[in-house]
């Protein structure tokens, strides 16, 4: 697989005390990677290795497959932005001055890098006009870290690296940043390592979490994966009690599907599916060929009309069923259901093989769970 940015047992001791203990990392090209983890565990230390504010005691990183250690540092850092917490904006410049000033030491051509600076501005929503000729303490915080963020794109770096970036700001100025950067990332895929305290946060700009303790990586993986499963007792107090709830878009249609609904073959008289029905206590059954592809769904109200019971099931099973897919969101089930006022919908994979049911209990269940797990709790 490609990736840009490779930690292998990396290991930082400062003074006798060793900080990071054997970390390896995979970070791939135009991911952004959240790592996260309580005070002092380590975040800012590994960030700033990648470039080379921190050199490891042992170990090695590699960017696109050069050990960093060999690199001239310049050299490296020129494909790197770095954002840090309290914006870092030198007080004596003005917000140009600022962004400009890495493009000016490397001496890039005066009118593209003014146009640039333009386009920077805009892009982090603040009004060229208006803010250049500033100095950072005649704007706000909200308005700093976004000259910030400006300022770390200025040199087109094809990495980035943003130290609790927004953690200063309030609530609402945060949120508007945080979404911000994912419409900036979506059009720019740079590869982006993201520290943060704020689980919320993590989850709704990464692609990939890494929860670091005590200087250990201990979870790295998908927001989804990890709130889906927790792999110990600190991941699971970490991200807190019901946190899929805050995003039920991660709750997919596999996730609550009762695995192995009721089934039958076409060829199946009524009286034998009534008899089925009442041997597995359920309304209805699925009508599927030897592949599992689902042919028809038959209720046992529709049976029950049927005077003749040695007819088969083929002939009146309902061959026009609505269906949803294994990752379908329960947002999208839950609307499907109300619009067509269904008490049961199969999940088909992309080919039209049944791989379970959803059952309007089945949703009761899922959705009381948030509430009964709150209970245990007290
Ligand atoms: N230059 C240094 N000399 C000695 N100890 C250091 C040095 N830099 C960091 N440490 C220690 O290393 C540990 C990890 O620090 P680091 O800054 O990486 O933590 P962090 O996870 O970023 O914490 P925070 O969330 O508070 O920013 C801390 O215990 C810190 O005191
Ligand atoms: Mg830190």
């Amino acid at each position: 697989m490609e990736f840009v940015i490779e930690f292998i047992n990396i290991r930082k001791d400062f003074k006798n005390k060793t900080i990071l203990k054997d970390i390896s990392l995979k970070i791939n090209k135009g991911e952004l990677v959240a790592i996260i983890g309580s005070s002092g565990c380590g975040k800012t230390t590994t960030l700033k290795m990648i470039n080379r504010l921190i050199n490891p005691t042992s170990g090695k990183i590699f960017i696109n497959g050069e050990d960093i250690a060999s690199k001239d540092v310049i050299k490296l850092r020129r494909n790197i932005g770095y954002v840090i917490q309290q914006t870092g904006l030198f007080p004596h410049l003005t917000i140009r001055e600022n962004i400009q000033i890495i493009p000016k030491v490397e001496k890039l051509d005066k009118a593209n890098v003014e146009k640039k600076t333009i386009e920077l501005m805009e892009m982090v929503g603040l009004s060229s006009d208006e803010f250049l000729d500033r100095y950072p303490t005649e704007l706000s915080g909200g308005q700093q870290q976004r000259v910030g963020v400006a300022r770390a794109f200025a040199i087109n770096p094809e990495i980035i690296l943003m130290d609790e970036p927004f953690s200063a700001l309030d609530p609402i100025t945060r949120v508007q940043l945080q979404e911000e950067l994912i419409d900036l990332q979506s059009k720019l895929k740079r590869t982006i390592v993201f520290v943060t305290h704020d689980m919320d946060e993590a989850i709704k700009i990464a692609d990939k979490i890494c929860i670091m303790n005590k200087g250990e990586i201990i979870q790295y993986d998908t927001p989804e994966n990890i709130l889906k499963n927790p792999i110990n007792d600190f991941v699971n107090e970490f991200i807190g009690k019901n946190r899929i709830w805050s995003s039920p878009e991660f709750i997919r249609a596999k996730d609550i599907m009762i695995d192995h609904p009721v089934t039958c073959f076409k060829n199946t008289s009524l009286l034998r599916c009534i008899e089925k029905m009442r041997s597995s206590k359920v309304d209805s059954l699925m009508v599927i060929d030897k592949e599992n592809y689902l042919l028809g769904i038959t209720t046992a109200k529709e049976i029950q009309n049927k005077s003749d019971r040695n007819i088969l099931v083929e002939e009146i099973m309902n061959t026009k069923f609505i269906n949803v897919k294994p990752d379908d969101s329960i947002i999208g089930i839950l609307e499907t259901v109300k619009k067509h006022k269904i008490g049961q919908v199969p999940v088909l994979d992309d080919k039209g093989v049944l791989k379970g049911i959803i059952t309007k209990s089945s949703l009761v269940t899922t959705l009381s769970s948030q509430f009964l797990d709150t209970e245990e709790v007290k």
